[in-house]
């Protein structure tokens, strides 16, 4: 069981534009032609931030139409957020705000032996890393610049760097690196 930020990232290292759009992103590939479908079948728990949860909510049409259904989760989610949020009838979400590690211990006990996916964003992650919970970072580099935009990672990770694991390239519009992640040492 691994905790694991699964991304996708244009090759400037933005996983939104600044205005939270993702349209860059579709055309780059089909999600069933890159590794999301193998990757989710193994997720048990699943973390996102406010702003992510809140673009779901926002293109439901979307994501029905990427994935089969406005709320693609079987998965139990935590949704992290200071605000009262609205819920997705059926969906089994848990809203939580503050420190990570009382939260990665409640998904670890839901996940079972499967992992646990922080979906972003950039931040979020980071605060899993700072708390020495964040295994590995896998993200698929889009044929595509931004400029400016959402983070995909803002934290400092230098000494020691990541371990690059593996390279996969998915058609001409997606690369996926995959790195596992040194503990944080403060
Ligand atoms: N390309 C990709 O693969 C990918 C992946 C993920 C996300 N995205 C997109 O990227 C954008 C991400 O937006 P973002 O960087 O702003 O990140 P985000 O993590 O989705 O949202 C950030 C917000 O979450 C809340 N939050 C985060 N940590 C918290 C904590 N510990 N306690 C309480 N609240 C906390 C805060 O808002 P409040 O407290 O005000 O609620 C914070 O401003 C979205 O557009 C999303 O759709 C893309």
């Amino acid at each position: 069981m691994k905790t694991l930020y699964y991304a996708a990232a244009s090759l400037d290292g933005f996983i939104a534009t600044e205005d939270d759009s993702l349209d860059w992103l579709f055309p780059l590939g089909n999600v069933d032609d890159t590794s999301y479908p193998a990757f989710i079948a193994e997720v048990g728990a699943v973390a996102m931030g406010s702003a992510t949860y809140e673009w779901m909510l926002h293109h439901a049409d979307k994501v029905a139409l990427e994935t089969g259904s406005a709320w693609p989760y079987t998965q139990p989610v935590w949704i992290f957020s200071s605000r009262a949020l609205p819920t997705v009838k059926g969906a089994n979400i848990h809203f939580v705000h503050g420190d990570v590690r009382p939260v990665h211990a409640e998904m670890i006990k839901a996940a079972g032996s499967k992992n646990i996916w922080i979906v972003g964003g950039g931040d979020l992650a980071g605060q899993f890393y700072d708390a020495g919970l964040l295994d590995e970072i896998i993200v698929q580099v889009g044929s595509v610049t931004l400029g400016k935009g959402k983070p995909l990672f803002p934290r400092r990770l230098v000494t020691p760097p990541l371990t690059l694991l593996s390279v996969q390239q998915f058609g001409s519009g997606l690369a996926e690196l995959r790195y596992q992640v040194p503990k944080y040492v403060p």
